[in-house]
C-alpha cells in the first residue's frame, strides 16, 4: 500500500498543499443486511417466513452467536424473542448490559422446519454471513450459545460439556462457548455454570 506520508511529500513537491482523501465506505451491517434479506442458497429459503439477520449495536463489544431462529424469530424476523430470548436477556443483564450494547445473530439466518438441527449443508451456505458480520463488527469477545454456533465457527464436533466456559480464540478474538438458553430451559441445573460464564465475560470487557 502506498505510503501515506510518503504521498502527501511527493504532493508538496508538486506545489500541492492541500489534500482532502475521499473515504470510501467498507462493508456495513446494513449492506450486508440487504444482500441476506434475499438469500436463496439453500431450502430453508423456501419454508421460511422471515429472514432472522440478527440485531443490536454494530459497535457492540461482544457477538452472542445462536443456532437459528424459531418459530417466533422466523414469525417476528427478529433473534431470540421467545422463552430462550428471555433468559438470554438475563445472560445478558448479568454481564451489566443491554441488547443495545451487544450484537446477537445466529449460524443460520433462517428457521429450520420445526425447529431440527441445522443441516451441514445450510450452516456451510450461511456460514460466509456470520463470518461477514463478525469481520463488519470486529467484537472484543464472541460468545457462542450451544454447540452448534462453537463447532461451525471451530470446524469441530465438540460436546458442549467439553467446551463450555473454555476461552479459545477465533481469528484472533476470544470467544467464550456457553450453553444454550433453551437448554438451560431444559436443564436448570446449568444454569449456575451460564452465570459463571457471564462473570468471565463481565471481567474481560
Ligand atoms: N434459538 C436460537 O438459536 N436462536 C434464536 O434466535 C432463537 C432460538
Amino acid at each position: 500500500m502506498l505510503d501515506a506520508k510518503r504521498f502527501l511529500i511527493a504532493l508538496k513537491n508538486m506545489g500541492i498543499d492541500e489534500y482532502v482523501f475521499a473515504e470510501k465506505e467498507g462493508p456495513t451491517l446494513s449492506g450486508l443486511k440487504k444482500a441476506v434479506m434475499n438469500c436463496e442458497r439453500c431450502g430453508l429459503a423456501k419454508t421460511r417466513k422471515n429472514v432472522v439477520f440478527g440485531e443490536g449495536s454494530p459497535k457492540a463489544a461482544i457477538v452472542f452467536v445462536g443456532e437459528a431462529p424459531g418459530e417466533e424469530e422466523d414469525n417476528q424476523g427478529r433473534p431470540f424473542v421467545g422463552r430462550a430470548g428471555k433468559l438470554l436477556d438475563q445472560l445478558i443483564e448479568r454481564i451489566g448490559l443491554t441488547r443495545n450494547d451487544i450484537f446477537i445473530c445466529n449460524v443460520l439466518k433462517c428457521r429450520p422446519p420445526g425447529n431440527r438441527d441445522p443441516e451441514p449443508d445450510e450452516a456451510a451456505a450461511c456460514k460466509e454471513y456470520l463470518l461477514a458480520q463478525l469481520d463488519i463488527i470486529r467484537p472484543r469477545i464472541i460468545c457462542t450459545l450451544g454447540r452448534h454456533a462453537y463447532n461451525t465457527l471451530l470446524e469441530t464436533d465438540a460436546p458442549i460439556t467439553r467446551i463450555r466456559g473454555k476461552l479459545t480464540t477465533f481469528r484472533g478474538i476470544p470467544l467464550l462457548p456457553t450453553y444454550h438458553p433453551s437448554y438451560l430451559l431444559r436443564s436448570q441445573g446449568r444454569i449456575k455454570e451460564a452465570w459463571e460464564d457471564m462473570d468471565k465475560l463481565k471481567t474481560m470487557l
